[in-house]
């Protein structure tokens, strides 16, 4: 079976593409390469002793999409494809939303034209907003988003649901993922931030590297433990395989379905400053800083309908994700580009 995975240079996609290829997919990527590097592809094929195909293209490109669709019989897409800083979504929303919104309108048309119907897509916890309480479930209340980037996340996951309304031959896999971190395990895949990171753990990697001097700490009077910031640390690995979970369950199931992606435990800032310095031995120097425009408290998942339904559970350790993703940044400390 021949999956099509968009954005599958990237992060996420490129560990899910390993375990694509491991479980005896085939699969072709597509990708604009506007945040990653076809190296990560290259060593994907290290990794696996597998073959891929990569197309460097734009999803938003009707033509060459048609032109994909009929080149090959894909039994699915994984839709990876979608610029994802929330702060450039603040000052560009247009570009936000013509890149995920218009891009993943473009890759259902030319699905359906092509007759391609299962379809799994990434979408974020960030779409339930500031919930009253956690865990958090499927049912809760989306919506109530900040800024354009996570509103793009929920447009798109009402533009599947109506689709699959309209369609019965539709099935769609609608994922929430909590925080990605980690690499692989062999260090040579992992994330590769352009510039200065916006997420905590390759903040605090660059850090201890050398390459940055100090993490900020966004606030320390939150209602959490410590008083900084409470998330879901998900380890990319256990990410990959829930979407080869669902791509199994979408064999069988029609509709549009959500399942929370997260390993159901919170773990602080300076839960993550420790057990980083616990597992790398490095000292990581911080300091307090005002809270973060937009950040919340606490958010974790209730990832029990992803157990039961996909038969997908996350495996990995606090420690296993910072193990990993601390050889990722040390035999790599420049990214892609400058290992
Ligand atoms: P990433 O930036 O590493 O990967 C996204 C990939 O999509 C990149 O390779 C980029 O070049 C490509 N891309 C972007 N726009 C494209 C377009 N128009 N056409 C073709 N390719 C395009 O990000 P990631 O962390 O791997 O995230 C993957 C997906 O998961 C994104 O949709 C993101 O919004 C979502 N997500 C990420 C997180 C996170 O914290 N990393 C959390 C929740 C959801
Ligand atoms: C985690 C915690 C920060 C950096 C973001 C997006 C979300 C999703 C994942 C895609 C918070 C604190 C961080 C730093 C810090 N992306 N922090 N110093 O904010 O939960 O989610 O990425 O969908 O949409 O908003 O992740 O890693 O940025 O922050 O103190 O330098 O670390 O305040 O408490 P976040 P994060």
């Amino acid at each position: 079976m021949v999956v099509l995975v968009t954005g599958g240079a990237g992060y996420i996609g490129s560990h899910t593409v390993v375990e694509l290829l491991k479980s005896g997919y085939d699969v072709v990527v597509l990708d604009n390469l506007s945040n990653s590097s076809a190296e990560s592809l290259l060593r994907v094929e290290k990794i696996t002793g597998r073959k891929l195909e990569f197309v460097h293209a734009d999803i938003r490109e009707r033509r060459k999409l048609d032109e994909l669709f009929r080149q090959y019989d894909f039994s699915a897409v994984i839709h990876f494809a979608g610029l994802k800083a929330v702060g450039e979504s603040v000052a560009e929303p247009l570009r936000y939303y013509d890149n995920n919104v218009g891009g993943t309108i473009t890759l259902c048309q030319a699905m359906e034209a092509a007759g391609v119907f299962r379809l799994v897509f990434s979408s974020s916890a960030t779409v339930y907003g500031e919930p009253e309480q956690m865990p958090i479930l499927e049912n809760f209340t989306v919506g109530g988003v900040t800024n354009p980037y996570g509103r793009s996340k929920w447009i798109i996951e009402q533009v599947l649901e109506d689709l699959s309304c309209a369609d019965p031959r539709w099935s769609i896999a609608l994922l929430r993922y909590f925080n990605p971190v980690g690499a692989h395990e062999s260090g040579m895949i992992g994330e590769d931030p352009d510039g200065v990171p916006n997420n905590l753990l390759p903040y605090i990697t660059q850090v201890a590297v050398g390459r940055l001097q100090q993490l900020s700490v966004f606030g320390d009077d939150y209602s959490t433990k410590d008083g900084t910031g409470v998330r879901d640390y998900i380890h990319v690995c256990d990410l990959a395989s829930g979407h080869v979970k669902a791509l199994d369950f979408l064999e069988n199931h029609n509709g549009a379905q959500v399942w929370n992606l997260g390993t159901g435990h919170g773990y602080s800032v300076l839960d993550m400053v420790h057990a980083f310095e616990e597992v790398s031995g490095c000292k990581v120097d911080y300091k307090i800083e005002p809270r973060r425009t937009g950040d919340i408290g606490e958010c974790w998942s209730d990832p029990s309908k992803a157990r039961r339904e996909l038969g997908w559970q996350a495996q990995r350790s606090l420690h296993t994700m910072m193990a990993d993703a601390w050889r990722w940044q040390q035999q790599n400390p420049h990214g892609y580009e400058h290992s």
